[in-house]
């Protein structure tokens, strides 16, 4: 028997791996950075083979790592977790650094960042798990991380099915996406849509979102949306 139920008692954080090959820089949201080892420093990660971070480290055999604030806004957790780096530049659209091998890494909201040369790739089936040996580590700012337990419970966060952790999209489903104008008028408050992926919010449509729309940030169709007033 496997009660899928089982894996959310997993705690974890979220952090960011971040790769380059030569101009290409990739990255995206994990949460399945973990310390495997204390001597040498070790770090492993699981990455989905479909990413494109994925490509970038087994051809450049290294990978920069951010461990998240619990301020992370949704938006830089869409961008990274829901778009990929194949046709986005995600570093072209947040603050950011390069480590000495010139890696990028976002230094907004980051609490530290590690730099890693891979010793080892295990394949896991539906990911890769890439081992390696810390060569950088710097701690960025003061905070709390972000847990994958806040991500869920406080931010309202999703997991894509690329997840290591993604168990079958059991998460509760958003509230309807239905509006009417009369609503709005009744209440005197502006009615919103805000995408329960990423937290984006769109306004401008009191009737409902069109049936085509998608949220601009993280590509969420319109039943991801729930409406909220302003
Ligand atoms: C909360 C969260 C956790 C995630 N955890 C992982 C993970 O551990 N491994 C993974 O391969 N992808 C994970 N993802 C999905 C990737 O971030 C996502 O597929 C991303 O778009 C890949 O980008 P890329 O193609 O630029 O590499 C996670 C996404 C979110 C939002």
């Amino acid at each position: 028997m496997i009660d899928r139920k089982a894996f959310r008692t997993l705690s974890s954080g979220l952090y960011l791996i971040s790769a380059r090959v030569g101009d290409k820089v990739c990255g995206c949201v994990v949460n399945t950075l973990v310390q495997v080892a204390s001597e040498p420093a070790t770090l492993a990660v699981s990455l989905n083979k479909e990413n494109a971070t994925t490509a970038s480290i087994l051809e450049s055999g290294r990978f920069a790592a951010v461990v998240l604030s619990q301020d992370a806004p949704m938006e830089l957790i869409g961008t990274f977790g829901f778009h990929t780096s194949a046709d986005t530049d995600k570093f072209a659209l947040c603050e950011h650094a390069e480590d000495g091998t010139h890696i990028p890494y976002v230094t907004e909201h980051g609490l530290a960042r590690f730099s890693v040369a891979v010793t080892e790739t295990v394949d896991v089936g539906s990911h890769y798990l890439f081992v390696g040996v810390v060569e950088e580590a710097e701690v960025l700012s003061a905070g709390d991380p972000l847990t994958y337990a806040y991500y869920h419970a406080v931010k309202g966060g999703k997991t894509p099915p690329k997840a290591a952790t993604y168990n079958g999209g059991d998460e509760a489903a958003p509230a309807s996406v239905e509006a009417t104008a009369a609503g709005e008028a009744a209440t005197g408050k502006k009615i919103a849509w805000r995408c329960t992926i990423c937290g984006f919010i769109e306004e401008g449509y009191p009737d409902g979102l069109p049936a085509d729309y998608m949220c601009p940030i993280c590509g969420a169709t319109r039943d991801m949306f729930e409406r909220i007033e302003l």
